[in-house]
């Protein structure tokens, strides 16, 4: 809890809505996307033909399963899949159902900051793979990295798929990497997924779709904000917009205010006001090449091992390992 200028702030989420929306310009993390509808959006974002990640990433873990679990296991014996933000591990079952035909000896380890997603992931794997052996973990990435690793137990793969790094800045992105490498032994693996650049008009479709799903995610914030601040954010007076640069490969989400306006936010005992067409930076989603990701690796102190692409070289999946030094 923390106090400032008379205000008390009881979370976090309060914390920083407050600052974001009180700093210039006004900004707010794209975490905060995902309530209970905001997880709903996002699985429809994943299922729109523009959203081409999903598929892209899907499409390699089919074609490369086998060579994926033949560097996943190593012929080294018993390994922890650990998965950093599981979700419904619609891609990652492929992986895990090839690991189990395959008679591979692993625990998967699912970790995600929601109870309720790793509930249901838990019991579908029962449903489609009884034979598989789950330890899910429910907590923020690092305080249950932290723990599998102090159990000192077996040899570690470490999944973080859907290029959820290209939400992050690169100096949160290196610090990200270089907190996982810190937790990794030497024969232990992390596999990545990182989106590509590309054309970019694919990739403003992407967060620009037809449907608006895409807007009503971005615009779920501000509907959040309603709901558990007491505010009154009229969806309508704002505009969903994307802008994509193709030569530093980040897009970027904004909330464009259509009008003069001013919003109240009883919780924060906050009055907000927005000049016309004043923006509110929701989202980065950052796109790399192999410079990048070697760049980002070796500030990490990691060292690729090898990549898989789609077809169409729309995404990748790099595999590193720890840079022995
Ligand atoms: C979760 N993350 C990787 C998605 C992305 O592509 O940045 C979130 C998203 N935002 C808009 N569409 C999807």
């Amino acid at each position: 809890m923390q106090e400032r200028t008379g205000t008390i702030f009881e979370t976090l989420f309060e914390e920083e809505v407050h600052q974001g929306l009180t700093d210039f310009p006004k900004h707010l993390s794209s975490k905060y996307f995902y309530d209970a509808r905001g997880d709903k959006l996002f699985q429809d974002i994943m299922n729109l033909p523009e959203y081409y990640l999903t598929n892209s990433e899907f499409e390699i873990l089919d074609n490369y399963k086998d060579k994926i679990a033949q560097w996943f296991s190593s012929g080294k014996g018993k390994f922890s899949l650990i998965e950093l933000g599981a979700g419904d591990g619609k891609k990652t079952k492929i992986l895990l159902k090839h690991l189990v035909s395959e008679n591979v000896s692993f625990t998967y380890k699912p970790i995600d900051i929601s109870q309720n997603a790793l509930d249901q992931l838990e019991k579908s794997l029962h449903e489609e793979l009884p034979d598989l052996h789950i330890e899910p973990r429910q907590g923020t990435y690092f305080e249950t990295l932290a723990d599998i690793h102090s159990d000192n137990g077996a040899r570690k793969v470490i999944l973080f798929l859907g290029s959820n790094i290209g939400n992050l800045l690169h100096p949160q992105a290196v610090d990200f990497l270089k907190s996982i490498q810190d937790l990794m032994n030497g024969d232990d693996l992390f596999f990545v997924g990182f989106d590509q650049k590309k054309n970019p008009q694919t990739v403003l479709d992407a967060y620009n779709d037809k449907t608006g799903i895409t807007e009503a995610f971005n615009k779920n914030i501000l509907a959040r904000i309603n709901r558990e601040l007491k505010a009154d954010f009229d969806l309508e007076k704002f505009l969903h917009w994307e802008v994509y640069d193709p030569e530093t490969g980040t897009a970027k989400s904004y909330l464009v205010s259509k009008e003069q306006q001013s919003v109240c936010i009883e919780k924060l005992d906050l009055k907000v006001d927005f000049r016309p067409w004043e923006t509110i930076h929701t989202e980065i989603s950052q796109k790399y090449d192999d410079e990048v990701v070697q760049w980002l690796a070796k500030k990490a102190g990691l060292q690729i091992v090898t990549q898989f692409s789609d077809q169409g070289n729309l995404y990748k999946d790099y595999l590193f390992k720890k840079e022995l030094s």
